[in-house]
């Protein structure tokens, strides 16, 4: 059986579906560098699934072993390093998921030659060594901040690309180089799913977002101000053109989220060669709001907040229309809002420092 590569799969969205793959018996090779990432949501992943320690193999590499029906193997290495991405080929990968990249808005307008360089020369040497290793199926993770400040609701694939900041053009960049290299040869199987807004934690609450600093994102943040981290959510805008005047959003599960990338894998080697575009979201829109007095019933608890001035580059609604996911792969959320909110709480409360840090936790 051939592995499936997994880059950046410590972090939030590749851990979830790190999971999901081995849960389904599949062999799991993970390239991480734990700038974002963590060893230790890694060997809970593995505990998770019952195939018992990652063990140190050699300096930078462990693996549960083959033992069973999945296995898992963690290699540290940066996927814009061509020495690093030849070490995990060398397990004898058949897919790859590119999860690997840096994603805060804010950030890429500071920094936006990391950006370019993270996103898209790492995207360029993945293309590169698959090439080497005759690896052809892909998925890409991709974002509906290609779509920019539409008005357009719900939005379908075939929306205009219009990114607003320099992480959404990295993002566009790396579509567009995918298109070309699916039209350069046949038998390429890539598909790039653009995901909404990702939130929640695996039910268990040993898995989960682990923002490092402050958190960007609204849900993190509000699993904090609820733990007593911080003092209260800051809602940015309560004058947009919605119902109760917060931004609207398609939040979405991250276990439906993972879901989604074991099906496209699932079509990708079923189907013949193609390049497949889709969307990932609930198709339901939520305000900020929506959100907070979901949290506060759902979980009993009280989150202060204060509104304030909108945050640039904000949209006021954004929603998937999923359809083509539905009509590709049969896939579509599950879960909602109450099971976003209970099993986000259920991570935070239980970790409120997070993972902790280093390659401590992993057997040495
Ligand atoms: N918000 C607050 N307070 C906060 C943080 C956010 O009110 O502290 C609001 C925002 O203004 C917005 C909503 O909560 O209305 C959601 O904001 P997020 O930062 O959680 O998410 P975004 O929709 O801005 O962006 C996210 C990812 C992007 C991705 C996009 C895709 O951060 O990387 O979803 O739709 F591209």
């Amino acid at each position: 059986m051939t592995k499936v590569l997994l880059t950046g799969g410590a972090g939030f969205i590749g851990s979830h579906t790190c999971l999901a793959l081995l849960e389904e018996g599949l062999s799991v090779g993970v390239l991480d560098d734990f700038s974002n990432g963590s060893p230790e949501a890694l060997r809970r992943v593995a505990e998770l699934a019952g195939l018992g320690a990652l063990r140190q193999e050699s300096p930078g590499r462990w693996s549960t072993g083959d033992s069973g029906p999945a296995d898992l193997t963690l290699l540290r290495g940066d996927v814009r390093c061509p020495g690093d991405l030849d070490r995990a080929f060398a397990d004898g990968i058949g897919a790859v998921l590119h999860f690997a990249g840096l994603k805060a808005v804010g950030e890429s307008v500071a920094q936006p030659l990391r950006y370019w360089d993270v996103n898209v020369t790492g995207s360029l040497r993945l293309l590169e060594a698959m090439g080497r290793h005759g690896c052809r199926t892909l998925v890409f993770s991709s974002s509906a901040t290609l779509y920019g400040s539409t008005d357009r609701v719900p939005i379908p694939e075939t929306a205009p690309l219009q990114p607003i900041n320099p992480y959404g053009y990295t993002k566009a960049a790396v579509e567009r180089m995918l298109a070309d290299v699916a039209a350069s040869s046949p038998g390429w199987r890539i598909a790039r799913l653009r995901y909404f807004n990702p939130v929640g934690a695996h039910p268990s609450g040993r898995l989960g977002e682990d923002p490092s600093g402050s958190p960007n994102n609204l849900f993190p943040y509000l699993c904090q101000v609820a733990a007593g981290r911080r003092p209260r959510l800051d809602v940015f805008g309560g004058d947009w053109p919605t119902p109760d005047g917060t931004g609207v959003r398609d939040y979405l599960h991250v276990m439906d989220l993972a879901e989604g990338h074991r099906r496209a894998l699932a079509v990708l080697e079923a189907e013949p060669p193609q390049l497949l575009t889709l969307n990932l979201g609930s198709g339901s829109g939520h305000s900020v709001l929506d959100l907070v007095r979901a949290f506060e019933t759902t979980n009993g608890l009280a989150v202060p907040f204060s509104v304030v001035g909108r945050r640039p580059g904000d949209s006021a609604v954004s929603i998937a229309d999923p359809q083509e996911a539905e009509r590709r792969m049969g896939w579509r959320t599950r879960r909602s809002l109450a099971d976003i909110c209970r099993d986000g709480w259920a991570w935070q409360s239980a970790n409120p420092g997070g993972f902790g840090e280093g390659e401590s936790s992993l057997d040495g």
